[in-house]
């Protein structure tokens, strides 16, 4: 059988995190330079059903069947198993790479799962369709994020920018022009079922407020929108500005992914904001093309200990 390979990108969240959860529309497009990958391999001299994981950069060298039940990548194994109706696979060794940080908002659970999928059903010879691949993903997501709105396997499996909301069909992003993000990590991990789980509890203690702050962040969302549709880069700046604060009235905000903030605004970034779950992880900056370099420069500065650039481009 020959070998299949399947990737996956990361993702940031232009605008909407959190009260995506709650229902409300969000913004979230494809990061194409860093990416996860997995291939399958048949194994000869092994027996049949045996599928050997490997993933170096977690120090995973395993079995399927030794691994634990909520085991991420033994759920997206079980889940494509299930859905083709097979219970033994020839021998096959899984290898997964992925250059998409850990735990910081970039997408990275979705697009490991995503290309396991994905390369698995290949090797099979039953390559399934994007939305089964992101129905898949989904239930895998529920296992790092508790209550997932469903964004990230959405995007990472479209590979295309998204309108996102979990309640309707699936819009694609139409953009007006390009746009330009630099995206600073702070080396802080942050596994975005905490955020969730503990925007949670502060909603339970507060509803009315943070109803208030998820359907404020819902209006910004339909004026980026437009605004991304139309090419205003000043519009969506100032909306993702507006869209942080209400991030860190959510105490989804830490000290350092302010400072990244402040840092990006001060060198000339149109517009910032935490990305993802927050709590650590990744902050975005919207910037003109030929700031770009200085702004990586400054939020390296600022304590920065990745900086990525990204484009979306009017498909
Ligand atoms: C994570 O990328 C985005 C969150 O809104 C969680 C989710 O939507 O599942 C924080």
């Amino acid at each position: 059988m020959p070998a299949f390979t399947a990737t996956a990108p990361g993702k940031i969240i232009l605008l909407g995190e959190h009260a995506v959860v709650y229902g409300q529309p969000a913004l979230a497009v494809p990061v194409r330079n860093v990416r996860a990958r997995a291939i399958v391999h048949a194994e000869t001299g092994q027996k049949a059903a045996t599928i050997h994981l490997l993933a170096p950069e977690i120090d995973l060298d395993a079995t399927y069947d030794t691994l634990e039940p909520e085991n991420p990548l033994r759920l997206a194994i079980a889940g494509v198993l299930n859905e083709l109706g097979i219970s033994r696979t020839p021998a096959c060794s899984i290898r997964i790479q992925s250059t998409i940080p850990m735990a910081s908002g970039l997408g990275s659970s979705a697009a490991v799962s995503v290309a396991v999928i994905r390369a698995l059903a290949g090797f099979l010879g039953h390559p399934l369709s994007r939305e089964k691949v992101s129905a898949l993903a989904f239930e895998v997501e529920k296992i790092h994020h508790g209550t997932p709105s469903g964004i990230d396997n959405t995007v990472v499996t479209f590979d295309k920018p998204v309108f996102f909301s979990k309640d309707d069909d699936l819009q694609i992003l139409s953009i007006g022009k390009p746009f330009t993000f630099v995206i600073g990590d702070t080396g802080i991990p942050s596994a975005t079922a905490h955020t969730v789980a503990s925007v949670r509890r502060d909603y339970q203690a507060e509803q009315q407020r943070y109803e208030d702050l998820f359907s404020s962040i819902g209006s910004l969302v339909l004026k980026a929108q437009d605004a991304i549709q139309e090419g205003k880069s000043e519009v969506l700046g100032l909306l993702m500005d507006e869209n942080h604060a209400f991030l860190k009235e959510m105490g989804v905000s830490i000290s350092k992914l302010d400072q990244l903030v402040e840092a990006a605004k001060k060198t000339g970034a149109l517009g910032a904001k935490l990305s993802g779950g927050g709590g650590g992880g990744n902050m975005i900056a919207l910037v003109s093309p030929d700031q770009a370099d200085m702004v990586a420069k400054s939020l390296e500065k600022a304590g920065a200990v990745k900086t990525i650039i990204s484009h979306i481009e009017p498909s």
